[in-house]
């Protein structure tokens, strides 16, 4: 019997939530071009295509933001339950314990037909920012900066972190972010939301599920594990020989390497674009330079190409954020596939219940 292990090159059923296209280093949802959306869309715009399976007309658009909006605020019981938390706790533990708070007091919580389901994917979109927030500034010992109807979605979890509105340039790397980070078939977390859907249990647990399996540095984690590389790294004159150091002792490369694209990223160049315009905006341009010349060693001693890991840590990092932010910022993303693939899963149902190979000791009698 042929193991797979880690699944590797198993496909286990249909999705037509995104295409990831490794021969052509490319990516669509629902059809449409990731780069594209990038450039023309809002990350609201792609949460409801992502839910939907069409980009939402100007009706349907101007409803679902003004339903979003309506959503933001988070229950005092909630907050409280934040604010209790110890300050050493990490972010994703945080916010996985809050969307379980979430879903405690949802009394829908049974209930999965598709407008539903829409709406509960629509409520956790709209709290999720404002749970990490809340956290960030508790984590601070600042005060609560209650969310705002008049701010667009990525200006709204701003002000809540740091009181003030960004730079358009800021906003706009931000937005795109979210969108890259929205979506990607079955990859771990996502795949562990589609389990814990199969067994047709609520789509507050398949998320809290979805978020513990994030948080794994060989996953999500990865944008904060780059950052730290970075930093650690400190001026490019170092990155070089730090790269080669690295790879002699076997180190994996947090950042670098992906499951099913072995020869770049499909969401790279568009994340890069944006992380050097926030280097211009900020004048924090080494970052991006050590970035360069870790990348041009690891492609020319290993040919292993980045991830969307690695330009999208230091770009959170020039935008203010504290590094263990970055993957519950990916959550505030993500949140927007593993509702889509929970509502595709619920739609055609199967238990996901895979076999395994025993090679544990023989059978033996109880003495
Ligand atoms: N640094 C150094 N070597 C790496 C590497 C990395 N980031 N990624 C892969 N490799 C090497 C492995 O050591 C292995 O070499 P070997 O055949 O000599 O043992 C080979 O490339 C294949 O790697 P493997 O780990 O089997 O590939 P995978 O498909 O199981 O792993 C990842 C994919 C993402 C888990 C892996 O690339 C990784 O750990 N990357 C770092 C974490 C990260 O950035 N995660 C975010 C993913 S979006």
């Amino acid at each position: 019997m042929e193991i797979k292990k880690g699944l590797a090159g198993v496909v286990v059923d249909h999705t037509s939530v995104s295409k990831v296209m490794p021969e052509t280093n490319s990516l669509t949802y629902r059809g449409y071009p990731v780069p594209e959306l990038c450039e023309h869309k809002s990350f609201e715009d792609v949460a409801f295509l992502l839910w939907k399976g069409e980009l939402p007309t100007a009706e349907e658009k101007a409803s679902f933001e003004t339903k979003e909006k309506s959503y933001r605020t988070i229950t005092e019981a909630c907050l409280n339950m934040i604010q209790s938390l110890p300050k050493t706790t990490h972010p994703m533990d945080a916010l996985r314990t809050a969307v379980s708070f979430i879903g405690c007091e949802d009394d829908r919580v049974w209930k999965d037909d598709p407008e539903t389901n829409f709406d509960k994917s629509m409520s956790l979109m709209a709290k999720i920012p404002t749970v990490i927030a809340a956290y960030y500034r508790h984590q601070k010992g600042q005060d609560f900066i209650a969310p705002k109807k008049e701010l667009g979605f990525s200006e709204n979890f701003f002000s809540m972190c740091f009181g003030e509105v960004p730079a358009a340039e800021v906003a706009k790397a931000f937005d795109v972010s979210l969108i890259l980070y929205a979506e990607h078939s079955f990859n771990a977390s996502t795949f562990t939301a589609r389990v814990i859907a199969s067994t047709t249990s609520d789509l507050y647990s398949s998320v809290t599920g979805a978020i513990g399996a994030l948080k794994g540095p060989l996953h999500g984690g990865a944008n904060e594990q780059v950052m730290y590389v970075l930093k650690e790294i400190e001026t490019p004159e170092r990155a070089k020989d730090w790269m080669l150091t690295a790879l002699k002792e076997k180190r994996k490369i947090m950042g670098f390497g992906h499951r099913v694209y072995k020869n770049g990223d499909s969401r790279v160049p568009t994340m890069t674009k944006y992380t050097n315009i926030l280097a211009e905006h900020t004048g924090q341009t080494k970052w991006v330079e050590i970035s360069k010349i870790l990348e041009e060693t690891m492609i020319a001693e290993k040919d292993i190409y980045p991830n969307l890991d690695f330009p999208a840590g230091p770009a959170y990092y020039m935008m203010g954020f504290e590094i263990d932010m970055f993957t519950p910022l990916f959550v505030m993303s993500r949140i927007t596939g593993w509702c889509a693939h929970i509502m595709e899963q619920t739609a055609s149902n199967k238990l996901i219940r895979p076999l395994s190979a025993y090679n544990g000791v023989l059978e033996r009698k109880v003495r």
